[in-house]
């Protein structure tokens, strides 16, 4: 364990360059929390170290109630959104002004809003906020880098291809061999060309923070026609009407009222959840650091499990497994951790962690979200 620590605390991060953090890249988690809490089996006991990004998970495993949540992310803009989920339950801002203020519902009063949050925010999430109102006042889960290149491929390209009538047919459906049904209606072979191409390797790399991303390029050619080919796996097999993941990347707004289908959104959205945050918010603990540097201020085996969301798409090979080192380093014997896997192949190293294989593939085959080539569930040795 000692040695293991000096190895870890001489690792350094790979980020020499830095990044662009003043920006909300992720404005929403594009990661299924519903295969997320099934592979981290969240117990009482549980102490959780979790990749922050847009904070919607961090909320939604807490709902299963462990001790204790490090919230930990490189980017201060994304922790500065979390900071303004849980500020707004500290305050006990109303269920319809939360989802008015985070841009989850229509508002003209988004910046009013923000005003009677911003006291309950530490300076650095007031400093974020306050130079970032227009954020604000358009909807922030809508403005990330992310969400914004998604929307032009909802709202201008999606629709040469796929109408609005046979979308909302789709959503529709009431059992998956209705689905498969109207999907078949599609245009196919345009949408696998569409998608192929809006998410080839280049445009993805382009559109990549050259410092956040100088050590991962991505390792297929193929990335836009494999993107195509989950988009298929997940129309043809997930069940649509629940999938709030894919209605948003297909239709945008459309269809989504977390007010009133509290099913059809994230579970911390929900008004019932809402309120039970309230009395959950102080287990968290929000860290603005690389998780590498982060793992040196934690205890030495205490962290049970962990969510490392994609972040090995940042990192090349070595570099990746000498992250999974120094997580494993403040983990308990028989801890997990989770990821997904979005281009490239990043296994975990076999001397610190079991693959549980067989879990692995059945959450994957249930992930709404299409993006990913696969979701790992490791257990520390
Ligand atoms: C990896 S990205 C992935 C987002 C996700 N795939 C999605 O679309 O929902 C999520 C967050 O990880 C953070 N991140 C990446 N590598 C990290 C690291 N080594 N330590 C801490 N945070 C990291 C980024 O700043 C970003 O906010």
């Amino acid at each position: 364990m000692e040695s293991s620590q000096r190895e870890g605390e001489q690792l350094k991060s790979e980020i020499t360059v830095k990044p662009d953090f003043t920006v909300i890249r992720y404005s929403r988690v594009w990661e299924d929390c519903v295969i997320l809490c099934k592979g981290l089996d969240i117990q009482p006991s549980d102490v959780v170290l979790s990749i922050t990004s847009s904070g919607d998970n961090v909320l939604n495993v807490l709902l299963k109630k462990p001790k204790k949540i490090y919230a930990v992310d490189m980017s201060l803009a994304q922790n500065a959104l979390l900071e303004l989920k849980l500020g707004a339950i500290r305050i006990s801002l109303s269920h319809d002004k939360f989802l008015q203020l985070l841009g989850e519902a229509p508002s003209t009063k988004r910046l009013v809003l923000y005003e009677s949050v911003k006291p309950s925010l530490p300076k650095y999430a007031q400093e974020f906020w306050d130079s970032n109102l227009s954020v604000i006042e358009s909807g922030i889960a809508n403005e990330g880098t992310l969400e914004k290149y998604l929307k032009v491929f909802n709202e201008k390209h999606l629709p040469k291809v796929v109408s609005s009538e046979l979308l909302d047919a789709f959503f529709e459906s009431q059992s998956i061999e209705e689905q498969r049904k109207v999907f078949n209606q599609f245009p196919l072979k345009e949408l696998k060309d569409l998608i192929s191409l809006y998410f080839s390797k280049e445009k993805l790399e382009k559109r990549r923070s050259e410092a956040q991303f100088q050590h991962a390029k991505i390792e297929s050619d193929e990335a836009g026609e494999a993107f195509a080919k989950r988009y298929f796996v997940v129309a043809e097999n997930i069940p649509a009407h629940d999938n709030f993941y894919f209605s948003l990347f297909n239709r945008g707004m459309k269809g989504y009222d977390p007010a009133n289908k509290p099913n059809f959104a994230a579970p911390y959205l929900a008004k019932d959840n809402y309120e039970e945050l309230k009395g959950l918010i102080d287990r968290v603990v929000v860290c603005t650091s690389t998780i590498e540097e982060q793992v040196k201020q934690i205890p030495l085996g205490t962290v049970t499990k962990a969510n490392l969301s994609d972040i090995f798409e940042y990192t090349n090979e070595e570099v990746s497994c000498s992250i999974c080192e120094s997580v494993a380093n403040v983990m308990a014997p028989g801890g997990r951790i989770v990821y997904w896997e979005l281009q490239n192949t990043r296994p975990a190293p076999s001397s610190v962690f079991h693959y549980h294989e067989k879990l692995s593939k059945e959450l994957h085959a249930e992930d709404r979200v299409f993006y990913y080539k696969s979701f790992n569930v490791y257990e520390k040795k």
